[in-house]
């Protein structure tokens, strides 16, 4: 099974991305994730990368179609794989669905994980991320068990840096001018499925599970 999420910046991509991951055992590929280990890691994607990010723009396109590409065709994604995060320019979506023609191979879903724009700021607001292995929990809606310390792996919390309120307008901003014509190109292929992102998470796992088979 192969997967694309689609939606806003903090539509919920990356919470419902690993629990499909984890019930249909396909991996979980996320390119923001992937850029953030990077910057971490001083690599020069890294540092290419994150003059980008800061500013709640897109890193060009180059810099992450080959990525992807490669990514893909590693062992791990022989039984499908869930992209977060890509592709989110319809240059990417061409470029992908290029590189996976060649191997008789297509998407099977893009899931649009729908959330309005007024919801999507309160939302960042409340979102730490853990500083080690970056999983992404809620002050209200998904918090930890202890307050600030990561349940996997014990790390400390933080506010993502490009989760300023004025950062997610300008990201909000650039999700609608380029990545939201991506709803048409999947809707023109036909599978394009639609989820109701401001239910609760479980709720719209649900609906995603009601699509793509128990
Ligand atoms: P990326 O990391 O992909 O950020 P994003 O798309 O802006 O999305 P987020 O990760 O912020 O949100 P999400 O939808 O995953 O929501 P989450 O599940 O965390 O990319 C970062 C940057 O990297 C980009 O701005 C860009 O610069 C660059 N980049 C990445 N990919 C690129 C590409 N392909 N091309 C070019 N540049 C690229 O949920 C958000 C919060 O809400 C969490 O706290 C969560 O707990 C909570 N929550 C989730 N679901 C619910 C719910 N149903 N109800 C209540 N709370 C909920
Ligand atoms: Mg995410
Ligand atoms: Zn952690």
């Amino acid at each position: 099974m192969r997967i694309i999420m689609l939606g806003a910046p903090g539509a919920g991509k990356g919470t419902q991305a690993i629990k499909i991951a984890e019930k249909y055992a396909i991996s979980h590929i996320s390119t923001g994730d992937i850029f953030r280990a990077n910057i971490k890691n001083e690599t020069e994607l890294g540092q290419k990368a994150k003059t980008y990010i800061d500013q709640g723009l897109l890193v060009p396109d180059e810099l992450v179609v080959d990525l992807v590409v490669d990514r893909v065709n590693k062992a791990d994604c022989e039984n499908g794989y869930v992209l977060d995060g890509f592709p989110r320019t319809i240059p990417q979506a061409e470029a992908l669905d290029e590189a996976l023609a060649k191997r008789d191979e297509a998407i099977d879903y893009a899931i649009n994980v729908e959330v309005p724009d007024e919801n999507i700021v309160r939302r960042m607001s409340g979102r730490r991320a853990c500083v080690e292995c970056g999983a992404t929990y809620h002050v209200v809606y998904a918090p930890t068990k202890k307050e600030n310390v990561c349940d996997t792996c014990q790390g400390t919390l933080m506010l993502r840096d490009d989760d300023k309120p004025e950062t997610v307008q300008k990201r909000l901003n650039v999700y609608h001018e380029q990545t939201q014509p991506l709803i048409n190109y999947y809707t023109t292929k036909g599978n394009l499925v639609e989820v109701d992102g401001t239910m609760d998470i479980e709720d719209v796992f649900g609906k995603i599970v009601e699509v793509l088979g128990e």
